[in-house]
This record gives structure tokens, sequence and C-alpha cells, in this order.
């Protein structure tokens, strides 16, 4: 199997970029703006830019779409780059998807849901409530819709790790790591969460077995976001931890977040049940405190 991950500077790309080339698969993985180890250049705004990795040459099977704009408050401001870097650069996946007839995998989010009445399975009506998960919402459905061989992946809260360390639990960590930390979490915004690297593992199933559609995934728990902030906290017991208890009320975002957000990854478990998924305490416990 041959595959190109587009974003494999980021988390969810790294993982899968590292994860299929462990497995003997033939990955390429690119970069945009941060060139991450072992990472080609490919802007999916530009694919005449004659710096672009040469997919067409290359010809993968599959091609792993993890390129977004992911600042949600940042996409609310600013919603013609949002459309831009989600849903154009979609657009664009697809017609080289095409050329090179290359199944495409699109990693999406529980923000296409509104938050009424999550954690989300995959038959729920989508209704997004924010800028972001309109534009993810709508690049879904470009995918879906394409005629191409295709997954759609969704996923929320996405903890592991990654070169730059940015995602939300590893700065927390890195803070605890030092010895102090003073933080709010909101105990109003409900979420599930997943380790990247079970993405990774999750994706190389469905393509093994030549899955298509709509999969969500999740390690199952369900809970706020103050919730998860005591849960890094209680992996550095060493640490001196101010976590103070916020509601939106309290605290203007420019993007609504969905209340009640989160997936429920039923369909993956019952089709996988042997699937050992990566809580946050385990995942701590493994890689961080060392
Ligand atoms: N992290 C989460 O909690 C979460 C939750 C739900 C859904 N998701 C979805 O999962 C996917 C991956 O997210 P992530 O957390 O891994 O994000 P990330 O770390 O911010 O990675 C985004 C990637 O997109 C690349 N990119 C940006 N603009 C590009 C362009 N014009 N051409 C090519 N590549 C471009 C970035 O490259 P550079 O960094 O090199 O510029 C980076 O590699 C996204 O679609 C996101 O919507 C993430």
């Amino acid at each position: 199997m041959k595959l190109v991950i587009i974003g494999a500077s980021g988390l969810v790309g790294g993982n899968c970029m590292n994860y299929m080339n462990d497995r003997g698969w033939k990955t390429i993985g690119t970069y945009f703006s941060y060139q991450a180890l072992n990472t080609c250049f490919y802007d999916t705004l530009n694919p005449s830019n004659p710096n672009n990795f040469d997919v067409i040459g290359f010809d993968p099977d599959v091609i792993i779409h993890c390129g977004a704009l992911t600042h949600v408050d940042y996409c609310e401001l600013n919603q013609a780059e949002s459309w831009q870097k989600t849903v154009q650069s979609t657009m664009n996946v697809i017609k080289l998807a095409k050329e090179v007839d290359a199944k495409v995998v699109y990693i999406s989010t529980d923000y296409v849901f509104d938050g009424l009445e999550g954690p989300y399975a995959e038959d729920e009506e989508p209704n997004p409530i924010n800028v972001y998960g309109k534009h993810k919402l709508e690049a879904e459905n470009l995918i879906l819709d394409s005629k191409l061989d295709s997954l759609v992946v969704r996923v929320a809260k996405v903890f592991g790790d990654e070169e730059r360390g940015k995602n939300f639990v590893a700065r927390l960590a890195a803070q605890l790591k030092e010895g102090y930390l003073k933080w709010n979490g909101f105990t109003d915004q409900y979420t599930t969460a997943i380790n990247a690297h079970d993405i990774a593992r999750a994706i190389f199933h469905l393509l093994s077995d030549q899955k298509t559609g709509v999969y969500h995934l999740s390690y199952g728990e369900y809970f706020n976001a103050y919730e998860l902030v005591m849960k890094v906290v209680s992996a550095f017991p060493q640490a001196e931890a101010h976590v103070g208890k916020i509601t939106k009320a309290d605290f203007k975002q420019e993007a609504n977040r969905p209340p009640l957000g989160g997936l429920k990854n039923d369909k993956f478990a019952s089709e996988y049940p042997d699937f050992e998924f990566t809580s946050i305490e385990k995942y701590l416990h493994q890689h961080l405190q060392s």
C-alpha cells in the first residue's frame, strides 16, 4: 500500500505517518509551514506550486487528508481563511485523488454536531454551531459526494505525541512537569477524547479491511473540560496545581462550543472488539512522566 498523508507535521498526520511506515506501508507525509522530521512540502491551496511533493508521480493508493485550520476561535473571526484552508483545500485534495484514483481518508470532528444531545453516533444529524464545524461538515460532504472511495473519520480532543507538543494535554503536562499549573476548566463543555496513535491504528485497520463511510473514534469516557484538566493533574502528584471551575457565562469564547459534544465509538468497537484504546491516564503514565 502507498500512502500520502497531508498534514503530517501535525498531531494526527504525524502519528499516522509514523504508524503506517512502521507497518511497512510506503508512506509520504507532508508539511506546509513547519518541516517536521521526514516530511516533504505540499501546499493544498496551491497544487501547481513547483516545490510540492510530486503526488501524481508517487501514485498513492490512499491520501489521508489531515490539513486544516484547527484554531476554532480564529476560524470564527477569519471565515474566508477558514473556508480556504478547510473547504477549498479539500476540493483540491479530491481533484488530486481523482487524478491518481486514490482512496481519501478525511479527518473530521464532533464539532459538526450542535452538542445538545451528545455524545453522538455516526447516524445522527449534524448541525454545526460555529464556523469551524460548518466548514468541516462542508468538506466532509464534498468527500462523501465525490464518488471516490472514501472514509470520514471523526475525532474529538486529540492527545498524543507530536514534535511541537501543542495539543491540550501535552501543554498541561509540560507545565505540570515544570512543577506548577494555574488553569480554569469549563464545567459545561463535555467531550470524549482520543489518542492520535490510536487514530493511526484504527485507520490502519479500516484501510486494511477496505471500509468506507463515516466512523467515530473515542476511547469511550465522557467528561467536561474541568474533569479533563484534573485527569492530567492527577498524573503529576508532585506538582502544585490550582484548577478553577468556570462556565460559558464566565468566559467569552469567540466561537460557540457544543455543550454536550463528543463521539460514541460503538460502530468501530462492534467491528473491532479486540481493539484497545488508550485513556488519557494510561497515555500520561506511559509517555510523559518519565
Ligand atoms: N486536534 C484535535 O483535537 C482535533 C479534533 C477534531 C478534529 N481534528 C481534525 O483532525 C485533523 C488534524 O488535526 P491536528 O490536530 O493534527 O492539526 P494540526 O496539528 O494543526 O495539523 C494540521 C496540519 O495541516 C497542515 N496544513 C495547514 N495548511 C496546509 C496547507 N495549505 N497545505 C497543506 N497542509 C496544510 C499543517 O501543516 P504545518 O503545521 O506544517 O503548517 C499541519 O500539518 C484536522 O482536520 C482537524 O480538523 C482535530
